[in-house]
C-alpha cells in the first residue's frame, strides 16, 4: 500500500506553541515523592530533587508542567506545603488514599521548575476550597512584598515573586469521584468570580476554566457550554484530559486513539465558539489539553482502595512500542489543531503513567514513551503545516474507518528545517509514503528516525533501559523534490529535513 502527502509553506495551521509540550506532577503515587523528589537518594542535590530525574526531564523537553493536581488538589491546602518542613502537618489525601507528608510543596515546586528550566502552571482548589483560598495562593505565589502573605513567602526564603502565568481553576470538578463535585452551574459559578477576582490581581493572567474530565462522560459538551457560558469573559481556556487504552483487547482501535482525540478537540472548539457566538463575543477561547496519555485503567481498577501510606505505588504503567506508537500519533494531533490547543501536559511526567520511571535509592529511566515525546518537543518548532495525507484506510470498531498514515509536520523559517511526523498505525503490511517537496526543491534528509519493533509489545525497564528507542534510518534521500519512506506497521518516523 502507499500514501501520499504534500508539504507546502504556503498551507499553514498556525505556529508551534512551546506550551503544547507540557507534563504534569501530580502529588500522587511516586510521581513526586522518590521521583522527582528523594532527599536520600546519592544522585540527589542540596534541594533534595533527584539530578538523574532532572537530567530526564530536561532531555525529554518538556516545557511546561502542571502542579499540584490532579484529583489531589481538590482537597489540598497549599499553606500545609510551604514554611519551615518540621511544622508542616501530614494529612490524608483522600483523592489517592493516602498520607502527604507535605515536605515537598509550593516553593520546592518552583525551586525544582526553575532548575529544570520549565514553566510552572499551577492549579488552585476550588473542590473543597474557594475563592478566598485561591487569592490567597496568589497573592503569595506572585505578589512582590508588602502584604502579610507576600511577606510571609519572602520569610520563607523566597524573595522574589514566583510569578506564575497560567492557572488552572480547579480540576475535573464534573467527576463525582471528585472532592467538591459540582453541577456545571455550581463549578461555572465560582470559577467565574474567582477568575474575575484574579484578574483584578493582574489582568494579564491565563486562567483555564475545567472543561469535561473525558468525552465519555455524560455531561460531555453541556458542561463547557454552561461553564463557558460563566466565564467566557474572564478565562482564556478550557482543559481537556483523555486517556487511552486498548478496550476489550481492541488494538486496531487504540492504534488509532488520535482519532479520538481528534474529535473532542473539534468538539470542544465548536462548544467553546458556539458559545462565543451566542454572547456576540470577537474572543476566542483556546484549548489546554492539560491531561493525556496512554493510561491502561483496567488495569489499576479500584488501586486507590489502598491503606493509608505515604507515595504508595501507584498506577505505575509500563509502556511498550504499540504506547510509543500511540503516543507519537497524539502528539501528531495536538500539532495538527496548533491554531486552538495553545497548551498540553502529559500525564505525569514520573513514574505515575509517566514517560521518566525511578527505583527509590536506584536508578532512573526512559520510557517506551518518552522517545516520540523528546523527538516532537525538540523538533516540532515554528509553524505547523496543513498536510492531508492521501492514505489507505484502517477499518476500527471504535472510529470507524480510520487514514492509517497520522502525519503532521512543521516548517522553522528561522532554521530552514521542515520536519515530518508520520504514523503508521495499520498492523498489517508496510506503507509507501511519499512526501511531495516541490516548494522544498533543495530539501536534504538530515535524519530519519524510526521506531518501530517486531516485538510490539517489547517495553524499557531497569534492567534494560534502552531496549526500545528510535533508531537512525540511513540512506534517505529527497530527489526530484520527492521523499519516499517505507512505514513499517506500527510505527512512528520522523524526518528532518533542510
Ligand atoms: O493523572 C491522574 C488523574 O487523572 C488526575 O489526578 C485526574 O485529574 C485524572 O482523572
Amino acid at each position: 500500500p502507499t500514501a501520499r502527502l504534500t508539504l507546502d509553506p504556503a498551507f499553514r495551521i498556525g505556529s508551534v506553541d512551546r506550551r503544547l509540550f507540557g507534563s504534569f506532577v501530580e502529588h500522587m503515587g511516586r510521581c513526586v515523592y522518590t521521583g522527582v523528589y528523594e532527599p536520600d537518594h546519592p544522585a540527589a542535590d542540596e534541594d533534595g530533587f533527584r539530578t538523574d530525574v532532572l537530567d530526564l526531564v530536561r532531555e525529554l523537553g518538556v516545557t511546561v508542567v502542571r502542579y499540584p493536581g490532579g484529583n489531589f488538589v481538590s482537597n489540598y491546602r497549599w499553606e500545609d506545603g510551604v514554611g519551615p518542613r518540621e511544622a508542616r502537618p501530614r494529612r490524608l489525601d483522600l483523592a489517592w488514599r493516602s498520607v502527604e507528608s507535605n515536605a515537598f510543596g509550593l516553593n520546592e515546586f518552583m525551586a525544582w521548575a526553575g532548575k529544570a528550566g520549565v514553566e510552572p502552571m499551577m492549579a488552585v482548589n476550588l473542590g473543597t476550597r474557594g475563592t478566598a483560598e485561591a487569592l490567597d495562593l496568589l497573592e503569595y505565589t506572585n505578589h512582590p512584598s508588602g502584604t502579610t502573605l507576600s511577606d510571609l513567602r519572602r520569610s520563607h526564603g523566597v524573595d522574589k515573586p514566583h510569578d506564575v502565568r497560567m492557572w488552572c481553576l480547579g480540576n475535573e470538578l464534573d467527576g463525582p469521584w471528585q472532592m467538591g463535585h459540582k453541577t456545571a452551574h455550581e463549578y461555572g459559578r465560582i470559577a467565574a468570580e474567582t477568575a474575575r477576582a484574579m484578574k483584578r490581581f493582574d489582568p494579564s493572567l491565563q486562567l483555564v476554566a475545567c472543561g469535561s474530565s473525558n468525552a465519555h462522560i455524560d455531561t460531555f459538551a453541556s458542561w463547557e457550554a454552561t461553564v463557558l457560558e460563566h466565564t467566557y469573559d474572564f478565562v482564556d481556556f478550557v482543559s481537556l484530559h483523555a486517556y487511552y487504552e486498548p478496550v476489550g483487547g481492541d488494538v486496531d482501535s487504540f492504534l488509532a486513539s488520535a482519532a479520538g482525540m481528534d474529535r473532542m478537540i473539534t468538539a470542544v472548539t465548536a462548544t467553546a465558539d458556539h458559545v462565543g457566538a451566542k454572547l456576540r463575543s470577537d474572543k476566542r477561547i483556546k484549548l489546554s489539553f492539560d491531561e493525556w496519555n496512554v493510561w491502561y485503567q483496567s488495569r489499576f481498577a479500584g488501586e486507590h482502595a489502598l491503606d493509608w501510606r505515604p507515595a504508595p505505588e501507584l498506577i505505575e504503567d509500563v509502556y511498550d512500542v504499540t504506547d510509543a506508537v500511540v503516543v507519537g500519533s497524539l502528539l501528531i494531533t495536538l500539532l495538527r489543531h496548533a491554531d486552538r490547543v495553545g497548551a498540553a501536559c502529559q500525564a505525569q511526567l514520573a513514574n505515575v503513567i509517566a514517560p521518566i520511571m525511578t527505583r527509590p535509592q536506584g536508578p532512573a529511566w526512559r520510557q517506551t514513551i518518552f522517545h516520540p515525546f523528546a523527538r516532537t518537543a525538540r523538533h516540532a518548532r515554528g509553524t505547523v503545516l496543513r498536510v492531508e495525507p492521501d492514505s489507505p484506510v484502517v477499518d476500527t470498531a471504535r472510529y470507524g474507518e480510520v487514514p492509517a498514515l497520522w502525519a503532521t509536520a512543521t516548517h522553522d523559517e528561522e532554521s530552514g528545517e521542515v520536519v515530518l511526523f508520520a504514523v503508521h498505525r495499520g498492523r498489517g503490511e508496510p506503507l509507501t509514503l511519499t512526501a511531495d517537496l516541490r516548494a522544498f526543491p533543495a530539501a536534504r534528509v538530515r535524519e530519519h528516525l524510526l521506531l518501530h519493533d517486531a516485538d510490539t509489545t517489547a517495553a524499557n525497564t531497569a534492567e534494560q533501559p534502552d531496549r526500545v528507542r528510535p533508531r537512525p534510518v540511513a540512506g534517505t534521500r529527497a530527489d526530484g523534490g520527492a521523499l519516499t519512506v517505507e512505514l513499517p506497521p506500527v510505527s512512528w518516523t520522523m524526518i528532518r529535513l533542510a
